[in-house]
């Protein structure tokens, strides 16, 4: 062959390619992010039978629904239950990414195993917005299409001490029921590897102890969140304790409920405050009826609304910081407020 006819091979190859390559950026949706009338996001919660993430939950599906109804761009959303497993969230998450879609929300089952997701993401340039089950922040740095949104948990603490040292200020009977110069209390606690468990222990005690509280610790011990653990432990206590406990202070709401389940139970009719964490539904309802004294309650429309803005925003290629205000570009902490059973009655 001449020289001549290899170039001109040459040539037709590359505006081949170019053309071929044209194709395949139309086949891949064509449209700009900007332009699209749809978006598709997955949703892996960490356990779906979890009250609070539940409700986070709803939320989320509400917002998708008032989303599509004020913009017009229609939403999939596609939610996956890990339950408790990370395996399972693993392979969850692969999928999420295999079927391309726009954004992921991830609720971590183990957030010290978040770099699996993200390495993943990153490969498939597909955001992540991880909510509630922080991780860590080295992690967190490894790219700008990462996100976490959540609570302030030294906030809720501070909060739920405060409710106690103003109820001990305006009525010191109220918490120390014998009258013997001390509060004696139980705690229980969440998760010992999530970052709320510690910091929620240590500044709700602080506060009190700050707020000129007198404590006596009696005992206590972890219950994962969860009501069935909390209420077998605080029968426990009780046995170890009769009559002694007078204020039992919780990581969250459902634990709180767990404590006034076993003192329900246990027929132990003394007004012991119970506080606890998140004002989910059953919170509420608990302090509605006075089985907990009070609760620091999450905004989880809120929660739920920043989840889900930071999301649409990157699916449609907006700045998502016109949208949400981020810290460091990247965090977002949802409001909080105390509320006792005075207050919701
Ligand atoms: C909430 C708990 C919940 C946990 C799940 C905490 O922030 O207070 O109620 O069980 O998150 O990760």
């Amino acid at each position: 062959m001449k020289k001549r006819t290899h170039i001109w091979l040459a040539a037709a190859a590359a505006v081949i390619a170019v053309l071929a390559g044209t194709m395949i950026m139309k086949n891949n949706g064509g449209e700009k992010k900007e332009d699209k009338k749809s978006i598709r996001v997955g949703v892996a919660l960490y356990r779906g039978d979890d009250p609070f993430i539940n409700n986070i939950r709803s939320k989320l599906e509400e917002k998708a629904k008032s989303y599509e109804k004020g913009t017009g761009v229609k939403v999939v959303m596609d939610v996956a239950d890990a339950k408790g497993n990370q395996n399972t969230q693993n392979s969850q998450v692969d999928r999420f990414l295999s079927l391309g879609y726009d954004a992921i929300c991830v609720n971590m089952v183990d957030r010290s195993a978040a770099s699996y997701v993200i390495n993943k993401a990153m490969d498939a340039d597909i955001p992540v917005i991880f909510f509630n089950r922080e991780p860590v922040e080295e992690d967190m740095k490894r790219w700008e299409k990462l996100y976490y949104v959540g609570e302030d948990a030294k906030e809720s603490a501070v909060l739920q001490g405060n409710i106690l040292v103003d109820l001990y200020r305006s009525n010191p009977d109220g918490l120390d029921l014998d009258g013997n110069g001390k509060v004696s209390y139980v705690l229980l606690e969440g998760e010992s590897s999530h970052q709320d468990s510690l910091i929620r222990t240590e500044w709700s005690i602080q506060t009190l102890k700050d707020g000129g509280v007198p404590l006596e610790k009696l005992t206590g011990g972890i219950a994962n969140w969860d009501r069935s653990q909390a209420s077998a432990l605080m029968e426990q206590w009780m046995e170890e304790f009769p009559r002694e406990i007078e204020l039992v202070i919780c990581n969250n709401d459902e634990m709180a409920l767990g404590a006034a389940d076993a003192l329900e139970r246990g027929g132990d009719t003394r007004p012991v405050k119970i506080v606890g964490i998140d004002g989910t539904p059953q919170g509420l309802e608990g302090l509605k009826t006075g089985k907990l004294f009070g609760t620091v309650q999450c905004d989880s429309e809120e929660y739920a609304d920043v989840i889900f803005e930071i999301a649409a925003a990157e699916s449609l290629g907006q700045n998502v910081q016109d949208k949400v205000e981020l810290k460091q570009g990247k965090y977002y902490q949802c409001s909080q407020m105390a509320l006792t059973s005075d207050s919701v009655r």
